[in-house]
């Protein structure tokens, strides 16, 4: 969703700020502007689409020498994404900017009343009102003036301000949408939506709250509650993550070579936390012993998109191996219907952002019912880890590319390490069953990283004949379930092709009736527990004259009799196949978008972090 990026010091403004906006392009959005102070006066560029059609308005700008301003990317809620409708938006005077990222419910009565005092406005969004409310409260402080007007404000906001009239003072504030101060010792300071906009620059960061506000200048930051107007005192964080690893490196996409870096994430994700001797896993940050979760009834999983996947798969992991129950909830459904929470219930939300509104709404809810709530959590230091009782950390490093896939992979081994733990605190499995599985989770890494190229390969060659097909059908079963449903998502996000995942049980039920000789069918058939049931299934997609994508287990002979197109995976650990068959699943997607001609980093319409309801 949005991007903003602020930015006060001795560096020229004008780069670091299209540099920050560059590194939050995965966010999502559809048109783009940016603010400098030059000589006292604001100036001001805004365009639709892409950064570069803002960066060709700007040319000149670059070599401005000027020293404060503030970007932004605007993914359109209130508005068309015209340049009217992006942000800076100035109040009437011209001379005070905001750019904001949330939603301002109550926007349409503040902009009548501020119409009726005489304020005219120039966009459609709910963003200006923003600018003439501070205007309204302004005399002389910008700080008391933003505190006043954001007491009339309902919604969520993450705020930038610049007047030219107090020319070294950037403001921020927040209310829940994600804001980050990078701080430094001598290059100035910074406010922005995500991390990586700062890496280039600082490591050291401040996670601006829900209701405070920072005042910010060239070598000083000040953070004050929006409400009371005190000082509060602040961490600085430090991030270990580095600017390169927000680069592509040689790939052609961010999202390849996240597809690559899948068996680094998962060493990472995996690294100290399980004895490869005797598969015992150990995950301090959230230590129940199991007398702790003998009082755990049951467990609900509350995510969105890739992440509800993963839970999906959860599910059957721990009901399996810690034998408890276990209720998996898209947060946007969760939040809203009567929950059955109390304090015997375990509440663990999946969100490699940390900032997803609906999954931070409903672990919210899950808190206020009693319920303890873990998060399991990609970005060090998001909403989500603050708020939840304890934090699982995914090791994957920073995820660019929109379709999340290194995140889901890393995503799906902490669940494992999870099921794990629960299941040897409650003695569920045996020692030999820890080791087995002990054994399996840590192999999968060099299995993938062996397997890659190749898989890759097989794909580009397959695609030829069906990647301008219109509709597409995944299909599997048990564990495979889930990830006919990632991988129908993930066709779906990048390349436009409407496609659907099914358990390939459910087939005769209402899709059968879809399938001819011009439906590709991508179907999972690992051998596992249910093969004999998924190869039933496949047949009758045969007799119906389905065109067949065989993903099946190397050495099974009999998927030759159904089709020429396999492509054959390891045999690894049947708990491992989610992980492992995830791998196709994504590179099908990435070489049918390619080779459609589609933008995979940034599809249209989609964002990364969807901090609005
Ligand atoms: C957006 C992203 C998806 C992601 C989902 C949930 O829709 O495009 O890739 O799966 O949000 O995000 P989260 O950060 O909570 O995992």
């Amino acid at each position: 969703m949005c991007g903003i990026v602020g930015y006060c010091g001795p560096k020229r403004v004008v780069p670091v700020i299209l540099e920050g906006l560059r590194r939050l392009e995965y966010r999502g959005y559809d048109s783009a502007g940016i603010v400098y102070l030059e000589d006292d006066k604001l100036v001001k560029f805004r365009a639709e689409g892409k950064l570069a059609n803002l960066e060709t308005r700007i040319d000149d700008a670059i070599v401005a020498p000027a020293h404060i301003g503030l970007g932004h990317t605007r993914w359109a809620t209130h508005g068309a994404p015209t340049e009217e409708n992006a942000h800076p938006h100035s109040d009437c005077t011209g001379d005070l900017v905001v750019v904001h990222n949330g939603i301002i419910e109550n926007y349409h009565s503040l902009r009548e009343e501020l119409k009726a005092k005489g304020h005219v406005f120039t966009s459609e969004t709910d963003t200006e009102v923003l600018a003439h409310l501070i205007e309204e409260h302004l005399e002389n402080d910008l700080p008391k003036a933003v505190r006043e007007a954001v007491k009339h404000v309902e919604g969520s906001f993450a705020l930038g301000v610049l007047w030219a009239k107090n020319p070294d003072t950037l403001v921020a504030a927040r209310n829940q949408s994600p804001l980050v101060l990078g701080v430094s010792d001598d290059i100035g300071s910074f406010m922005a939506s995500d991390i990586p906009a700062l890496l280039p620059y600082t490591n050291q960061v401040i996670f601006l709250e829900d209701r405070e506000m920072a005042v910010l200048t060239a070598d000083s930051y000040t953070i004050t509650s929006l409400d009371t107007g005190e000082v509060v005192d602040k961490v600085v964080q430090f991030i270990e993550w580095n600017a390169a690893m927000a680069e592509k490196a040689g790939y052609k996409h961010f999202m390849l070579k996240e597809i690559y870096e899948q068996p680094q994430a998962i060493t990472n994700t995996l690294s100290g936390r399980i004895n490869p001797e005797t598969g015992e896993v150990t995950i301090p940050e959230i230590n129940f012993t199991g007398k702790d979760l003998e009082s755990i009834d049951r467990i609900f999983l509350v995510a969105c998109g890739t992440s509800w996947h993963a839970a999906l798969v959860a599910k059957y992991w721990i009901e399996k191996y810690a034998r408890i129950p276990v209720e998996v909830d898209i947060a946007s459904e969760f939040r809203y219907r009567n929950l059955l929470i109390d304090e015997r219930v375990m509440t663990i939300s999946i969100s490699q952002s940390g900032e997803t509104a609906d999954t931070l709404a409903g672990i919210r809810l899950a808190k206020q019912l009693g319920s303890k709530v873990i998060t399991i959590c990609n970005v060090v230091g998001s909403t989500m880890t603050r708020e939840a009782d304890g934090t699982v950390y995914t090791h994957a490093g920073p995820e660019i590319g929109v379709a999340s896939t290194k995140a889901f992979t890393a995503q799906l081994v902490a669940l494992f390490l999870m099921t794990l733990y629960f299941a040897q605190q409650k003695k569920t499995i045996t020692a030999e069953k820890s080791i087995e599985l002990g054994r399996a989770i840590l192999d999968i890494s060099t299995t993938i990283d062996n397997e890659l190229p190749r898989i890759q390969n097989q794909i580009s060659t397959l695609i030829e004949s069906f990647y301008d097909s219109k509709d597409f059908l995944f299909v599997g079963r048990g564990l495979s379930y889930p990830i006919a449903l990632e991988g129908a998502l993930k066709l779906k996000e990048i390349s436009y092709i409407h496609a659907e995942g099914y358990a390939s049980g459910e087939l005769k039920h209402g899709p059968i009736a879809l399938i001819d000789k011009d439906m590709p069918i991508l179907a999972l058939v690992p051998q596992d527990a249910v093969y004999q049931k998924s190869i039933s299934n496949v047949e009758e997609i045969k007799a119906r004259q389905g065109r067949l994508i065989l993903i099946g287990t190397a050495g099974d002979d009999h998927l030759q009799n159904i089709t020429d197109d396999i492509v054959y995976m390891p045999k690894v650990h049947e708990d491992m196949n989610p992980i492992l068959y995830t791998i196709p699943a994504q590179l099908l997607s990435y070489e049918i978008a390619t080779r459609r001609g589609c933008d995979v980093d940034q599809p249209r319409n989609l964002a990364k972090s969807v901090t609005v309801e």
